[in-house]
C-alpha cells in the first residue's frame, strides 16, 4: 500500500450551540493498513480533536450506529475501507434523523416510531403458554423471516430514499422490510385488510418512487426490492378489491 496521506473534510454543527453556525473542519493523517473511516475517525478525536461527535458501538457492522455520509453515499464507518477511497475524503452525518451533533445522529427514534406504526409484533390471539411446544415453522418460511430480520437499523435506506427525505412519515425500505416480515410470519393472523391500513398510503407502499436507492445503499445486502415488490404487489391486489376472508393469510 502507498503511504497516503488522506484528507478528511468533516461537518460540523452541535445544535447546543446554534450560534456557531455549521461548518466543514478539515484533518489530516496517515492512512495506515487496514484503516476504515472509523480507525481514522477515532485516531482523530484521540491525537487531533476530542470534541468531534460520531456514533460507534460494535465495529463489527452489527450495531448499525456508525451509519454515516460517506463521500456522498450513506455507508457504515467500521465498514468502509480507507483504501476503497479517494484520499480526499468528505463526511457528513445521514439526514432524515435527528441530528445530536458533527456526524451523530437519532436513530432510535425513529425506528421506534417506525416499530410502533407497523406494530411489529406477531398479532396473535393464542394465549402464550410457557409449557406448550414451540410452533413448528417450516425452513423456507423460517428462512425468509431470518432475511428480513437482519437488519440492523443502520438508516442507510431511509437516509438515501428519496421519498424519506421528504415526508416525514414514510415508512422506507426498513420499515416495508419490517411489514413483509410479518406478513410471511404464519403466527401472525393480521388480515390483509389490517396490513392495508398499516402500509396502503403515500406514506407506505405508495409513497415508494422504485429507484432502488435503498437496494444498492443497504451495507447488510438485504434484498430490499424484492421485499418492496412483494409488499406492493399484496397491497395492489387488496385494493384491487380483494374481499379477504377473516384469518386468510397473504403470503
Ligand atoms: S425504492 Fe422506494 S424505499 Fe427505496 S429508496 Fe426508492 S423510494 Fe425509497
Ligand atoms: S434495511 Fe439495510 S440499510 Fe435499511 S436500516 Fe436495515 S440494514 Fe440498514
Ligand atoms: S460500529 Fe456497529 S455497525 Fe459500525
Amino acid at each position: 500500500m502507498a503511504d497516503r496521506e488522506l484528507t478528511i473534510e468533516v461537518f460540523r454543527f452541535n445544535p447546543q450551540k446554534p450560534e456557531i453556525q455549521p461548518y466543514m473542519q478539515t484533518y489530516k493523517l496517515k492512512e495506515t493498513m487496514g484503516m476504515t473511516i472509523f480507525i481514522a475517525l477515532n485516531q482523530i478525536r484521540e491525537e487531533q480533536d476530542p470534541s468531534l461527535m460520531f456514533d460507534f458501538v460494535c465495529r463489527a457492522a452489527i450495531c448499525g450506529s456508525c451509519a454515516m455520509i460517506i463521500n456522498g453515499r450513506p455507508r457504515l464507518a467500521c465498514k468502509t475501507l480507507t483504501n476503497t477511497l479517494p484520499n480526499k475524503i468528505k463526511l457528513f452525518p445521514l439526514p432524515v434523523f435527528k441530528l445530536i451533533g458533527d456526524l451523530s445522529v437519532d436513530t432510535g427514534t425513529w425506528f421506534r416510531h417506525m416499530s410502533l406504526k407497523t406494530e411489529s409484533w406477531v398479532h396473535t390471539s393464542k394465549t402464550f403458554d410457557p409449557k406448550a411446544q414451540e410452533d413448528r415453522m417450516d425452513n423456507e418460511t423460517a428462512n425468509k423471516i431470518y432475511e428480513a430480520e437482519r437488519c440492523i437499523e443502520c438508516g442507510c435506506c431511509i437516509a438515501g430514499c428519496a421519498t424519506a427525505n421528504i415526508r416525514d412519515e414514510f415508512l422506507g425500505a426498513a420499515g416495508i422490510n419490517r411489514v413483509a416480515r410479518f406478513m410471511v410470519d404464519p403466527r401472525d393472523e393480521r388480515t390483509p385488510a389490517e396490513y392495508f391500513e398499516v402500509v396502503g398510503s403515500e406514506e407506505g407502499a405508495f409513497g415508494c418512487m422504485g429507484l432502488m436507492a435503498c437496494d444498492d445503499n443497504c451495507p447488510m445486502e438485504l434484498p430490499l426490492q424484492m421485499q418492496l415488490a412483494f409488499v406492493r404487489r399484496k397491497i395492489a391486489a387488496i385494493g384491487l378489491g380483494y374481499k379477504p376472508k377473516q384469518g386468510i393469510k397473504l403470503a
